[in-house]
């Protein structure tokens, strides 16, 4: 065997410190994770206080993961997390604004509570916002950073009346953008990651169904097949937006939908009805 085979895989994120909202369930606890797997401290951000323990308890405690009970609507709770990172840790390397909710799904808009909708917004948008503002706020010191969002196949293509969801998502695409324009100067990147269905917590209460019911509904109406999309799948775009592999790489909305919102399904219709 060749002497560049047996090499030790090296550790992504070496050093790096970062702050994960929404980081004890799904996407988010799959990445702190894979984080600490590569060298990475995460301060885990999140309102659910028992299972954010026994996920920093699984990465080994303040050794490697801290958690800050985190509201990411509340400026003073986000305030708190950063802070935490730079007290704990020393720095702020990565800010990954992940946590973020559906709302109730209603048939149609007009079954739509405004205050309903506007919770949405204040979690999956202000709550980035927020997450940003303050990330920038030692970054920009740092002369470095990387910030990134959670947005959704619901930023790129629709289906249903989803309007708070898919609202907040395109809405956090802008706030990528925007923030890319105004940072990079500082030398921080700022993108975002658009998955399609994973079946976590959140997807599992909003359809009402188990994990495996969920992850066969999202399979049907799935682009490529033989293969699922899980919250591990995720959270591997997310090290590469976190990561110097990426190191020129701002304002990208990296979607990983296997295709699914390329496709036009009344052209394919179309198509299949002419040929
Ligand atoms: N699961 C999917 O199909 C899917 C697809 C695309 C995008 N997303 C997005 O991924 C992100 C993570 O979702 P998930 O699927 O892992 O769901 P999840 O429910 O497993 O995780 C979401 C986490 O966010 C936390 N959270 C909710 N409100 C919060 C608040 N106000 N302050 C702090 N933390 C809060 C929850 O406690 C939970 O730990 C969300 O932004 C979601 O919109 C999910």
């Amino acid at each position: 065997m060749s002497s560049s085979l047996q090499a030790p895989i090296p550790k992504r994120l070496e050093g790096k410190v970062a702050v994960i909202t929404g980081g004890a369930s799904g996407i988010g606890a799959a990445t702190a994770r894979l984080f600490v797997h590569h060298g990475a401290k995460v301060i885990i951000a999140d309102v659910q206080d028992e299972l954010s323990h026994s996920v920093c308890q699984e990465l080994g405690s303040d050794e490697n993961a801290l958690f800050i009970h985190c509201d990411v609507s509340k400026d003073e709770d986000v305030r708190n997390a950063v802070d935490s990172a730079v007290s704990k840790y020393g720095k702020l390397d990565i800010m990954f604004n992940n946590a973020g909710i559906t709302g109730e799904l209603k048939p149609s808009v007009l079954d739509i509570d405004d205050k309903e909708f506007q919770k949405v917004l204040n979690i999956n948008v202000v709550g980035s916002f927020i997450g940003a503002k303050h990330a920038a706020r030692v970054m920009i010191p740092q002369g470095k950073g990387c910030i990134l969002f959670m947005a959704s196949i619901a930023a790129v293509t629709t289906a249903g009346p989803w309007y708070a969801y898919k609202a907040s998502k395109h809405a956090v695409v802008g706030l990528t953008q925007n923030l890319c324009a105004e940072l990079g100067r500082f030398g921080i990147r700022v993108n975002c990651i658009s998955p399609h269905g994973v079946a976590t917590p959140m997807m599992q209460s909003m359809l009402g169904m188990d994990a495996s019911s969920v992850e066969k509904w999202i399979n049907e109406s799935a682009n490529l097949k033989g293969v699922s999309l899980n919250a591990e799948d995720v959270a591997e775009a997310v090290l590469y937006l976190a990561s110097e592999e990426s190191k020129y790489v701002s304002g990208h909305n990296l979607v990983i939908d296997g295709g699914v919102s390329s496709i036009n399904p009344f052209l394919a219709i179309a198509a299949a009805r002419a040929s």
